[in-house]
């Protein structure tokens, strides 16, 4: 079982890898010519995430497509889909469930380190930096789990909402007794409360939501 599925219930399947090469035998023909030329490490990310998401797909019962991206960057999934990727430092990984079970599902994955200098002041209100400040338990670096989180919630968001949402625009209240998390959503939107859970694994911090319809 992958790390993120402890993170995730049945209706949700994550896959997740940490292969060493990019193995170009896993791309479809429509998703290698989206990608066009790009550098080696994007290249793994694009191929692996998709091999992830591909193989959540199948595990679903349902039938494996290519996956293209919109606009905005969001995979675009098949019909009777949602799901999110990740990937970070030579891990990827993908969590898929069907449409009619799930409303969106959001997941991200970091190196377990602390954030750039400058950074937490720019993703934080003053309230999450005080739980940062103090700590918390099973992750060595709090800033960066929030930074996680604050990323699943976009990929939880967006296919949803279609619009943008900001750092300010979500304040993250962490239970460590459950490893679990609460988000309000204080901008204008289809969703305005989240719930998630977190852990760090291998030094990779990793979070996952799941929106119910
Ligand atoms: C899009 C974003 C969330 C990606 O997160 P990241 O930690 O940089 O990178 P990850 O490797 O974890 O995720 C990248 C994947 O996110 C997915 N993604 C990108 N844009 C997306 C969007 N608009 N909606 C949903 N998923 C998206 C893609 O699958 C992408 O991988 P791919 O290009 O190989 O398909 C981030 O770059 C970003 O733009 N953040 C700003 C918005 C934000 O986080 N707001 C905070 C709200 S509280």
């Amino acid at each position: 079982m992958s790390a993120l599925q402890l993170l995730l219930s049945q209706h949700v399947v994550a896959v997740e890898t940490r292969a060493e090469s990019t193995d170009e035998s896993l791309l479809w023909p429509e998703e290698d010519a989206f990608l066009g030329d790009v550098v080696a490490g994007r290249r793994w990310d694009w191929v692996q995430g998709r091999r992830c998401a591909r193989l959540g797909i199948q595990q679903l019962g349902l039938e494996p497509r290519p996956i293209l991206a919109g606009p905005k960057r969001e995979p675009l999934w098949p019909s009777g889909v949602v799901g999110a990727i990740t990937h970070t430092h030579g891990f990827a990984a993908a969590a898929v469930a069907r449409s009619s079970d799930l409303r969106s599902v959001g997941v991200d994955a970091e190196p377990d380190e602390p954030l750039p200098k400058g950074v937490l002041k720019r993703i934080s209100h003053s309230y999450e930096q005080e739980w940062i400040a103090a700590g918390v338990a099973g992750v060595a670096a709090a800033d960066r789990l929030l930074f996680c989180i604050k990323e699943a919630v976009y990929k939880t968001w967006f296919p949803v909402a279609q619009v943008w949402l900001g750092f300010e625009d979500a304040l993250v209240e962490i239970d460590e007794g459950t490893y679990s998390f609460g988000v309000t959503i204080t901008a204008e939107g289809p969703i305005s409360d989240l719930a998630g859970r977190y852990q760090s694994v291998d030094g990779i911090v990793m979070a996952a939501i799941e929106l119910c319809h």
